[in-house]
């Protein structure tokens, strides 16, 4: 049976693709304050503003490709099972052709019913105010914000119970809950950490089995994954 590889990433992903990161910037995102654009009162004060500056974000995916360090994940699906569970609400990683791949934030080419939050759609264009569900509500980037309940986080959990080797890559290991499934993997799991400014959080703390790798995605991911191809 193949080893099960659960890989957990986070903006730096896809930092070296053009997308900025969050924390590297000021705690400002794209110039915005996260708590103008990244909750549930920042949306309810200025709807206008958020579907804007998600719009911009949807169209920013045309502009980008996945690099080496998504096609690398990739690769490693030839020797092991991989289970992707990112925080990012790009599409880089199915793009690279990643098969499983868990969004713990929500997915930028979706939206969803701002009523029924079950009611999801597939979406590329722009979303505007009076884009309505089926059932007559507007719709709003299908994106977890903070303050908002994690929906996939259970399946999150129980994948990452049954790893093998755990792989986490460009993370500041800072937004809970995603910071806390690492905490999931059975003891002694080896923990591999890609980054090149690592936080080693709580949960990464209290673990013997961590080896931190302080490269940049791209460098770091491919050579580890080269190394895992030849163990
Ligand atoms: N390769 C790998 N890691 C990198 C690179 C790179 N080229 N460039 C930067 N990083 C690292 C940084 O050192 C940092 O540890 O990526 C991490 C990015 O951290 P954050 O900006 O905090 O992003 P992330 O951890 O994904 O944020 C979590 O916060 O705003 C919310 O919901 C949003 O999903 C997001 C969550």
């Amino acid at each position: 049976m193949k080893k099960h590889i659960v890989v957990l990433t986070g903006a730096g992903v896809s930092q070296e693709s053009g997308i900025n990161t969050f924390r590297d910037s000021d705690g400002l995102w794209e110039g915005h304050d996260v708590q103008e654009v990244a909750t549930p009162q920042g949306f309810a004060k200025n709807p206008e503003l958020v579907q804007e500056f998600y719009n911009q974000r949807r169209a920013q995916l045309k502009e980008v490709k996945p690099n080496k360090a998504h096609f690398a994940l990739v690769a490693l699906e030839e020797k092991y099972d991989v289970s992707i569970i990112t925080q990012n609400v790009d599409d880089l990683h199915e793009r690279a052709g990643s098969s499983e791949v868990v969004h713990l934030h929500g997915q930028l080419r979706k939206v969803r019913s701002t009523q029924y939050e079950d009611l999801i759609y597939d979406w590329d264009k722009d979303l505007k105010m009076g884009d309505k569900c089926a059932k007559g509500y507007q719709l709003r980037p299908h994106i977890v914000w903070f303050g908002e309940a994690v929906p996939m986080l259970d399946t999150a959990v129980d994948i990452i119970t049954q790893a093998d080797m755990v792989i986490i890559i460009g993370t500041s290991m800072q937004v809970y809950p995603a910071a806390s499934l690492v905490g999931f993997a059975p003891a002694r799991t080896p923990i591999y950490y890609v980054d090149p400014n690592p936080t080693l959080n709580y949960e990464l703390q209290q673990s013997n089995n961590v080896e931190v790798i302080q490269e940049k995605a791209g460098k770091g991911v491919s050579e580890l994954v080269t190394q895992l191809m030849e163990n």
